[in-house]
């Protein structure tokens, strides 16, 4: 397994520190020893160093040399928030957690964490990545092999001259927030991804980041690990109120971590939503499609209630969707459900396995309706133990279930925001 390299995150270290010594008198105790606070609030102060703090960012543009990678983008994180940014690869997420952490100069915006503001094109204000008081995690482990875990955890500490003994108990804290306490005193080069993955998390928070930023941290694991993890960084974000940002281009791991999902399409949101929001209402074709939504099909005309398909002419009744000169229609696979022959109803659709594949508690089938129509449909493998490649079969869409969406969410004219534009949407 190849080992992170072993350069220090310049980010990583100073900020918090540089904060409890501005707050300390001279000589007081370690800020992480606060004897006189109620337990609760200990537990909070020991990875917040005060109160979470909200990330604003206002029409954040990056260019590298002809590319733009983020264009306009507008976003705002609650404190204590967890924000996932989901979008396919290259889409500018990386670029934009770069520019928050302060390691690229954006050509244009605003950011924001808490009151401050640590860049500011116009204004020419950019605050180094050290003084923003931020953590990041990265995909790559990022550890360093030659040190053990608890010497890695407390580097950042030290390098901020904290006492060796308080680095030290400070970072066994954090390891036990993590999960590794345990193994403080093992080499880091022993140790398996999951558990590097989870000294690098412990490592970017025991500076205390006011917002940590974790971009594609799981991505190396295998899929096991990467669910237990999941749900530990979960536990760990809400337990302790993190102002978070995660970048990934999973959608399992955005809708298991985030508290709203920012989708991402070429350097810009087009969409911010609660997962449950998200997944019910995506604003375009392309972002269903990108949730996963694989029956969509471009509409040839309104007709009352129904839309007209293009390719194959069918006709499937909506909910009393506006359809739009170039809308598309999209419906989940699990809308499609296997029903008796001749069924009564509206979109009740005859035609035949043309594939099946058995994935456990469902089944995922291929239906042919006609030459020009293929639906996907997901149903519980109990219903179709008796189907087979050729059967004929029956199915039914829920006219609720046929959403008729533009293929792309449009771009704003002006500087508008993203709630503003859903609401164009
Ligand atoms: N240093 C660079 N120089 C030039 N172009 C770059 C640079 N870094 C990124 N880009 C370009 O900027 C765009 C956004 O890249 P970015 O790394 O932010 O994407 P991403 O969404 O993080 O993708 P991935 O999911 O693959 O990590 C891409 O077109 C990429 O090729
Ligand atoms: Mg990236």
């Amino acid at each position: 397994m190849e080992i992170g390299i072993a350069k220090p995150l310049p980010f990583a270290m100073a900020p918090s520190t540089l904060q409890c010594r501005r707050n300390g008198a001279p000589g007081a105790r370690s800020p992480w020893v606060r004897p006189r606070l109620p337990n609760d609030r200990c537990r909070r102060s020991l990875l917040q160093g005060g109160s979470p703090m909200e990330v604003t960012v206002r029409g954040l543009t990056l260019d590298y040399g002809g590319v733009t990678a983020v264009h306009r983008l507008h976003l705002d994180v609650a404190a204590g928030e967890s924000i996932v940014l989901l979008g396919q690869s290259g889409c500018g997420k990386t670029s934009t957690m770069r520019c928050i952490a302060g390691l690229e100069e954006p050509s244009d915006g605003t950011i924001t964490i808490g009151e401050r503001t640590v860049f500011d094109a116009r204004a020419g204000v950019a605050i180094p990545a050290h003084h923003r008081n931020v953590g990041m995690v990265f995909q790559s482990y990022a550890v360093w092999p030659h040190r053990t875990v608890v010497e890695n955890v407390a580097f950042p500490l030290r390098m901020a001259k904290t006492p060796k003994a308080e680095a030290r108990k400070a970072a066994l804290e954090v390891l036990g927030l993590v999960g590794m306490a345990h193994l403080a005193d093992r080499g880091a080069s022993k140790l398996s991804g999951g558990q590097m993955q989870r000294v690098a998390l412990a490592r970017s928070m025991a500076m205390r980041p006011a917002v940590l930023l974790l971009d594609e941290p799981l991505s190396n694991l295998d899929a096991r690990l990467r669910d237990d993890l999941r749900i530990e960084l979960r536990r760990i974000q809400v337990e302790h109120q993190l102002t978070s940002i995660y970048v990934t281009h999973d959608q399992t791991e955005a809708l298991a971590l985030a508290d709203r999902i920012a989708i991402m399409q070429g350097g810009r949101i087009t969409q911010l939503s609660t997962p449950a929001e998200l997944y019910s209402r995506p604003a375009s074709a392309s972002i269903a499609s990108f949730l996963g939504v694989t029956n969509v099909f471009p509409v040839a005309a309104a007709e009352g209630d129904a839309v007209r398909l293009a390719e194959s002419g069918v006709a499937l009744r909506t909910a009393g969707h506006a359809a739009t000169a170039d809308a598309v229609a999209c419906i989940r696979p699990e809308a499609v459900r296997v029903v008796e022959p001749g069924a009564a109803g509206p979109n009740v659709l005859a035609g035949r396995v043309r594939a099946l594949s058995y994935q456990g508690f469902t089944t995922r089938l291929s239906i042919s309706v006609d030459e020009r129509l293929r639906l996907d449909s997901v149903v519980p493998s109990a219903t179709v133990a008796d189907l087979a490649i050729g059967s004929p079969t029956t199915v039914a869409i829920d006219p609720i279930d046929v959403r008729v969406l533009p293929p792309e969410v449009a771009e704003p004219e002006a500087d508008a925001g993203p709630a503003e534009r859903s609401a164009a949407a």
